[in-house]
């Protein structure tokens, strides 16, 4: 990538204890230095969840800001992306709203998020995503990311012992099932599916480039735990999820039009917080690859 930039990214502020900052001195619309792509990845490594307050980027702008951090995915395994940039995920609730009263086909999507890591029901779930805050409504809409790391940190040892080894089962099928019997065909990674397979991931998985612990499992994918009896993993996960949405390990960001959010997606979940009525609210995400859990 090219060398000449504006900034040094030096103006970290911590957003809570443990996870989120805000980082103010770059401007991304111009090239990046290496450092400064350096710098950011350290950000993100750091505080899980990074703000880059009025960047106002287009979705090309987005898009080429993503490409520094890996390679950039279609805009969902199911859903398609906005018009021409196929890997754009546009978050606009009215537009669902509109899907559902039109088509009983339209899956699981209500006014409430459920707390969730994104696409943790495909073999590679992403590295991270960056939002881009287009409409943003006068009250309401923030949206909470948890830091997962330090919620498997808080367990005492012997509950670090029981789960360190246990398997989950992840199915997006509830959620986007229907919607990818009405479009046919998804695709993710270059492959091809018309059904969505559960797969499995570790319980805690090792962070690839942190070589740090967290918890993996979420509401919105996670099924259950392999090998415990329904009723064993159904308090275990929801005893996992209570304590991973402890306020401590939890940061609140209020958006502003044309603030950018980049996370970690290895180790967070988040939850939009569907508090704004029918007022409009659209954010757009673009995301990058990542790895097979491990
Ligand atoms: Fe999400």
């Amino acid at each position: 990538m090219t060398t000449s930039t504006t900034s040094t990214v030096q103006d970290i502020t911590p957003l809570s204890g443990t996870i989120g900052a805000e980082i103010r001195d770059v401007d991304l619309r111009q090239p990046l230095s290496e450092d400064s792509v350096a710098a950011i990845r350290r950000a993100l490594l750091d505080y899980k969840v990074i703000f880059f307050p009025g960047q106002h980027l287009s979705p090309d702008e987005h898009k080429h800001f993503a490409a520094y951090f890996g390679e950039i995915t279609n805009a969902h395994p199911v859903i398609p992306g906005v018009g021409e940039h196929k890997e754009v995920f546009e978050l606009d609730y009215s537009r669902i709203r509109e899907l559902l009263a039109a088509d009983e086909q339209a899956g699981e999507y209500g006014d409430r998020d459920k707390w969730h890591t994104d696409v943790t029901f495909v073999k590679t779930p992403p590295l991270g995503s960056i939002l881009n805050a287009i409409v943003i409504p006068a009250a309401g809409g923030d949206t909470l990311w948890s830091d997962t790391q330090a919620a498997y940190e808080g367990l005492s040892q012997p509950f670090k012992d029981l789960v360190d080894g246990l398997t989950a089962v992840h199915d997006g099928s509830r959620t986007f099932g229907k919607v990818l019997d009405y479009l046919g065909e998804g695709e993710w990674d270059g492959e091809r599916f018309t059904e969505l397979v559960p797969v499995e991931h570790p319980v805690v998985r090792t962070h690839p480039e942190t070589g740090r612990r967290n918890l993996f499992v979420n509401p919105g994918f996670t099924r259950s735990i392999k090998g415990l009896t329904s009723k064993e993993s159904d308090a275990l996960l929801r005893h996992l999820y209570a304590h991973m949405a402890t306020p401590e390990y939890v940061v609140r960001y209020r958006w502003n039009q044309g603030d950018l959010g980049f996370w970690d997606n290895r180790t967070t979940m988040h939850y939009a917080i569907g508090d704004y009525g029918t007022a409009h609210r659209v954010i757009q995400r673009v995301t990058i690859r990542g790895d097979r859990p491990f």
